[in-house]
């Protein structure tokens, strides 16, 4: 069942979407070696609750932290723990708030200090592929037209991984919304987009191969080569002409290019 949803029901998903956007921004200026992962989860859980909403991710089929961070040869899912970050280490934030009856869901990589150069390469394909899928989020496409753009980008172009068992979603009332969109598949193929269908587009792009593997814990997804994996996620509304994204990363590059210790470089 795929929900369209209305202008007003649009403006309120991107009040969501801009919180979890002002967490990540928030979050960006906090980055440093040093800080355990754990405790950048406290403070994301600290503050969504100020902002009068929940995090969406505690709890959710059990998930038992505020949010998913994801260092290195982690793809998605990766516990917040004790251990500090290092100089060289990429880490994916990935965060949901529920607010207003909707959910806001999206995340970013960044790099701290001075990842080798065939990392930082990564993840700026990464990040380009993710907008050459919201170019094609737009009425009368289909999701095979977002899904290949993301793998011809990634896989056919540079020789990436494009990991196959996660995929992005629907998103609205619940976390996860028909459709399900995949970041590769064929043009042309799939459900036709209609304007309202509001989108979480999370290509999750390895440097070796695409297999992956979750660890005991039944949530931590790692490559099985143990090359590093990338992963931006944006909210984005299916509009006549023009993806409409609900998120925001100007104020996250902002945070992040005033960061010494963060490699903004990409
Ligand atoms: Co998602």
């Amino acid at each position: 069942m795929i929900y369209y949803k209305t202008e007003a029901e649009i403006e309120l998903m991107r009040e969501s979407a801009l919180l979890v956007s002002k967490t990540l921004a928030h979050i960006a200026g906090l980055l440093k070696p040093g800080i355990t992962t754990l405790s950048l989860d406290k403070v994301i859980g600290e503050f969504i609750r100020d902002h009068k909403a929940e995090p969406t991710f505690l709890n959710y089929k059990g998930y038992p932290f505020n949010s998913c961070i994801s260092v290195n040869d982690v793809v998605v899912h990766g516990f917040p723990d004790k251990n500090e970050l290092r100089e060289g280490d990429i880490i994916s934030v990935d965060i949901g708030v529920y607010k207003n009856g909707f959910h806001g869901d999206h995340a970013y990589t960044f790099a701290i200090g001075e990842p080798a150069e065939d990392v930082m390469k990564l993840i700026c394909v990464t990040k380009e592929s993710l907008y050459k899928g919201i170019e094609k989020a737009v009425a009368g496409n289909r999701i095979g037209d977002i899904a290949n753009a993301i793998q011809e980008h990634t896989e056919k172009k540079h020789g990436y991984g494009v990991v196959r068992e996660l995929v992005g979603h629907g998103l609205g009332r619940s976390l996860h919304e028909d459709p399900q969109v995949p970041n590769y598949g064929r043009k042309g193929t799939g459900p036709v987009l209609r304007e309202g269908l509001v989108l979480a587009i999370e290509p999750m792009i390895n440097m070796g191969k695409k297999d992956v593997y979750t660890e005991e814990d039944g949530w931590t997804v790692r490559t099985v080569d143990h090359k590093p994996s990338v992963h931006f996620e944006h909210d984005v509304c299916v509009r006549k002409g023009k993806a409409d994204v609900l998120s925001d990363y100007s104020i996250i590059e902002a945070a992040e290019q005033t960061n010494p210790n963060l490699n903004a470089k990409y």
